[in-house]
Formats: C-alpha cells, structure tokens, sequence
C-alpha cells in the first residue's frame, strides 16, 4: 500500500517518523477539452491514482521534500522565507508554488515541515500529476495551519501557480476536477462562470479504460501557450463584429456565420475546436443523464478527431490508441484526455472485454509506435483528504 510506503520513506529519508498522511487524486477529462480557458464547459472527475504525501512537523522554517517516484531529485530543502521558482528544485516548485500562493493571500506559515511523497499517478502523462500535487500541498497546509482557506479558493491558487510561476497559461480545468473531486461522479463546470453540477458516472456494464502513450511531455515546452494565443487572436478578431467575451459565447450556426471575420485558416481550425468542443460536451453531458451511451460514445469519437485534425494536439501515439480502440468489440468512445501532445487517452470499453481490448489495442501500439502502452481502468474518486 502506498500510503504506507510513503510513511516508510519518510523514516528512511528524515530519521524519524511521520505523523500524517494526505492524498490528492489525479484527474481524467470525460470531455470539453481547451475549452477552459476559452470560457466553456469541462467534464472532468477525479480518479483513484494519485499522489501521497506523509508529513511532519519541524521547529525552525526550513523546509524538506522528497518524492520516491523522482528519486534523482533526492531531497529539496529550502526556506520559508524563500519560494521563489528554483529549476534546480524541479517538481518541489510546484508544492513550493502553492505555499507561495498562500501566503500571498495573506497567510502565515509559522513554521516548517517535512514531506515524503509517493504515488501511481504516472508523471507528465496527461492525468495532472502537477494539479495534483498543488492541491495535495494546498489540503496539507490548509489542515495543518487551520486556515480554513475555501476549496475553490485553493483550486483558483492552484491555477495561478501553473500561470504565474511555473509559466503554463492553463485554465482551471485540472485543479477545480480534482479540488471539488466526488466518488463516482463527473463535474460538469461552466467556466466562464464557475457554476458547476455533479453528475453521476453509471454506465452499467462499462468501464473508463485508460491508455497511456508513455511518451513523456512537459506543458512548459509543448505547444500550449501557443495554442491558447491562437484562441486568443480569433476571438479578438471575432469581437470586432460580435459582442462577445469568450469563444464559449458562441453556438455552432453563429460560429459559421461568422468564421470569416478570422480571416485565417489556422486560427479559424482552433476557434472551431473551441466552439464545437463546448456545444458537444453540453451533449454529452445530456448523453450521460439519458443513458444514452452510444450518443455519448459518439461525441467522444468526434472530439478526438476535432482535437487531432481543428486543434492538432493529439500526435501519432495518441491517434494510434484512440483508432486503434475505436475499431474494438465493446467499445463505445475513445478520445485523447488533457492536453495531448502524449500522455493518455480514455476508452469506454464493456467490462467483458477489457482483457481482449488490452491486448488488442496493446499490440497494435507497440508494434506501429515501438515502446507498449499501459492500461488502467479509471476509478472515479473524492478529492483530496487525509487518510486516518
Ligand atoms: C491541461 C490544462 C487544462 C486544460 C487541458 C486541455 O490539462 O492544465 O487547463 O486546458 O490541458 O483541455
């Protein structure tokens, strides 16, 4: 067990033992994917891998990390009265960016702390492990100092953290999925507004299969920015007709009508993502309360194909599991899940034939691609707490 573990470690590497133990899930995106920060909808959950942190308390302000799943990092220390971004501290910034964040909004930290942390959350693959370990970071300090700092709140720090100190203009997607988390529910967020619901994940026989490339990718050097700075300019240049403030504004027919106030090709393929993207995951989202899995299954399908061919973040690993999945028995929709570029897709696959769509789907990618994927069935979990 991990959380065990992870208490183990800290005794190895700090000499004494812990005292508590969090957990912070990863997420998946069902879909609405580069909707976020275009101010339309996400459908998100929180799933059961994910990251552990065992904690004790120190004295003085210093402050210890270690992560058994980057051990060549070894231990990061640092102070309290400096959280500036450190290359050289590598994934620590990211812990290190949130404590930052809360003591911007007006917090203190009166003393230090040591973490040990372990997880199966497998890292830069598109399931949020940077996400993830903010929010763990942000329950951890929120519980142990008592700030009593709102969940939304930490979810809104979280984002400003990849924004502004680890430089990846992302929306809140990612944070908000795993921050308000609920067992066996998506959450459908608007977020142009933040008004969200919670709908439940019932799909009988089906299980949520996630594949991973294990191509290894970074947002800060990928083409996210650009990505979002193309959202940007089409919106800007559809704003000299239209009154509108986001891309999310739009449906599809008045997209169209207006498409070529863009007057680019390029730009015009992302804005039509965005707006589609949005309308569609609206659909899916009414799919999924009528049980209507097939039409579900059918806007999965659609958006992958929008992502790879409107959006191009998708890239040949995901595009090989994704047609790969779509051409097996029992399987209803498969689509690339986050920000693409590598890290996962989903398949929603009938429970029987899961075995047979691993292999299937497994030996097709290693053999076009050359390295296997992995393959988890997604538990969809609670957001981040402490384990008693
Ligand atoms: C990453 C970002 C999110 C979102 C997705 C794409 O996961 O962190 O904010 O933009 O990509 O949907």
């Amino acid at each position: 067990m991990i959380s065990q573990d992870v208490q183990k470690e800290f005794t190895d590497k700090f000499g004494y033992d812990s005292t508590r133990v969090f957990f912070s899930p990863g997420r998946i995106n069902l879909i609405g994917e580069y909707t976020d920060f275009n101010g339309g909808h996400v459908f998100p959950c929180a799933i059961s891998m994910g990251i552990y942190a065992a904690y004790g308390k120190r004295d003085d302000n210093k402050v210890r990390m270690y992560s058994a799943n980057v051990p060549d990092q070894g231990i990061v220390e640092f102070s309290l009265d400096d959280l500036k971004y450190d290359k050289a501290h590598g994934w620590a910034n990211y812990p290190k960016g949130m404590m930052a964040q809360i003591i911007d909004h007006g917090h203190q930290l009166d003393h230090g702390f040591d973490l040990a942390v372990d997880g199966n959350l497998p890292d830069a693959a598109g399931l949020s492990s940077s996400a993830a370990i903010e929010l763990l970071t942000a329950e951890i300090v929120n519980d142990v100092f008592e700030f009593n700092i709102d969940e939304l709140d930490l979810v809104k720090y979280g984002q400003l953290v990849e924004n502004n100190y680890i430089g990846v203009n992302s929306g809140i997607m990612d944070q908000f999925a795993i921050g308000m988390g609920k067992a066996n529910q998506a959450v459908l967020l608007d977020t142009n507004t933040l008004k969200y619901e919670y709908v439940p994940v019932e799909m009988g026989d089906r299980v949520v299969v996630i594949m991973n490339t294990k191509k290894h990718r970074e947002l800060q050097d990928s083409k996210y920015n650009e990505r979002r700075a193309q959202c940007e300019e089409a919106l800007k240049r559809l704003q000299v007709k239209l009154p509108i403030k986001t891309l999310g504004d739009l449906t599809e027919t008045e997209f169209d009508e207006n498409s070529y106030l863009i007057n680019d090709d390029v730009l015009i393929r992302r804005a039509h993502h965005a707006v589609f993207e949005n309308q569609r995951t609206l659909k899916a989202k009414d799919a999924l309360v009528n049980n209507n899995l097939e039409e579900f299954g059918k806007l999965i399908n659609a958006s992958h194909i929008s992502l790879h061919y409107d959006f191009e973040v998708t890239g040949k690993e995901l595009d090989t599991l994704a047609e790969t999945a779509w051409k097996q028995p029992g399987v209803i929709g498969a689509r690339m899940t986050g920000a693409g570029f590598g890290g996962c897709a989903i398949a929603i696959v009938d429970r029987d034939q899961v075995d047979a769509f691993k292999e299937n789907v497994g030996k097709v990618y290693e053999k076009e691609i050359g390295h296997p994927a992995e393959f988890y069935i997604a538990e969809i979990s609670d957001g981040p707490k402490e384990i008693k």
